[in-house]
């Protein structure tokens, strides 16, 4: 047995930021932005919504995708670098707005958390016998990021694309082979330093910004490449098939200068490489699924194909999939 994708569902905030609003708040031109990430525009949560809200969304969408309702879920994983409160973890809130009574858990891997996710939900699909496994991947990365600082507010959004694993058979569809990975000694390239055990949030954290996200950008562009480069040509290696047989890649949408650079140094031409960056900007854990269900829905993606997947971020964290497409 193998697990497949059997349905997908996307949710994104329907109010737009723009690099001409960003203009208006801080030190930056639409020029630059475009220039050195791709990105044009992006999603922003308004009051009321939250990653469980676009979690729920997707995730209604993508059970409905897959002609199931909701009790057919045996277990629902949400990864987010976002989550709804400290205690309880998001799928709490996600099950019980979906009307789900199955397990939940959430899964935090950064950017890579797509990836995690669709490992560890297959596995457990066809470990425990399962027919049917919800991942989300949904994030609210507006809020935590610093407005005023120029170099992470121009990369984020929110949004969160679902999918639905099914039992398909062994010679079928689905996840072929994978390779997950973290590098914890570059944990403090990307971290939000307060709210957690080790500095509890008080005044003084909030006085100072720690609640924000920080990044070391250039770092961890530096690694980024050379890490999904490494793990794609690993998940390719386990599978026994080469980068010409493979039909789309599917990156994390960070920036695409380090898409096109990854795409080149694995010999993945732009015309198969999937890309959505200018429209989302980085949606951490939502941006692979968000892709890939776009990617989908306009019907890119034919039966057979082989798709590789490809994330990284805070941790740093990496994982790569090879999947061959096609529903369960
Ligand atoms: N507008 C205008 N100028 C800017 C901006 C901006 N928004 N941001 C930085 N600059 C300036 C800098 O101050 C610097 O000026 P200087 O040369 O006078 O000192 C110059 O532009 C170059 O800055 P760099 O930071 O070196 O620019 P870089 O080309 O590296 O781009 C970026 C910065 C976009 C952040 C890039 O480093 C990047 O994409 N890094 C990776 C981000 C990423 O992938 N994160 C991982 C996933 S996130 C997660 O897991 C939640």
């Amino acid at each position: 047995m193998r697990a497949a994708i059997s349905g997908w569902g996307t949710a994104v905030p329907d109010q737009r930021l723009t690099n001409a609003d960003l203009e208006r708040r801080v030190d930056t031109s639409d020029q630059w932005i475009v220039e050195r990430t791709g990105i044009r525009e992006r999603r922003i949560a308004r009051e009321g919504e939250s990653t469980a809200t676009l979690a729920i969304e997707a995730g209604a969408a993508a059970i409905k995708h897959a002609g199931l309702t909701p009790d057919a879920i045996d277990l629902l994983i949400i990864a987010t670098a976002t989550s709804e409160q400290l205690i309880p973890h998001t799928g709490a809130f996600v099950g019980d707005g979906l009307g789900v009574r199955c397990g939940s858990f959430d899964l935090n891997a950064g950017c890579a958390g797509f990836v995690y996710e669709l490992v560890t939900g297959s596995s457990l699909l066809t470990a425990g016998n399962l027919d049917h496994v919800l991942i989300i991947g949904a994030e609210t990365l507006s809020r935590v990021t610093d407005p005023n600082d120029r170099g992470t507010c121009i990369l984020f959004g929110d949004g969160a694309a679902a999918m639905v694993l099914s039992a398909a058979p062994e010679d079928g569809p689905g996840l072929l082979a994978w390779d997950l990975g973290c590098d914890g000694s570059a944990a403090g390239l990307l971290e939000i330093p307060a709210g957690g055990s080790r500095r509890p949030t008080s005044a003084e954290t909030v006085a100072n910004g720690e609640h924000y996200l920080k990044m070391a950008g250039p770092e961890v562009f530096r690694r980024a490449v050379r890490i999904v480069v490494e793990s794609a040509t690993t998940t390719l290696e386990r599978a026994g098939v080469s980068v010409a047989d493979v039909q789309w890649f599917a990156p994390h949408q960070a920036n695409v200068r380090i898409i096109d650079a990854a795409g080149n140094r694995l010999g993945i031409p732009a015309e198969r490489t999937l890309v959505n960056i200018d429209r989302y900007g980085n949606t951490s854990a939502a941006s692979i699924p968000l892709v890939l269900a776009e990617a989908a829905d306009a019907g890119r993606l034919a039966d057979g194909d082989l798709v590789l997947l490809s994330g990284f971020g805070a941790g740093l964290t990496w994982g790569s999939a090879l999947l061959r497409w096609g529903r369960a």
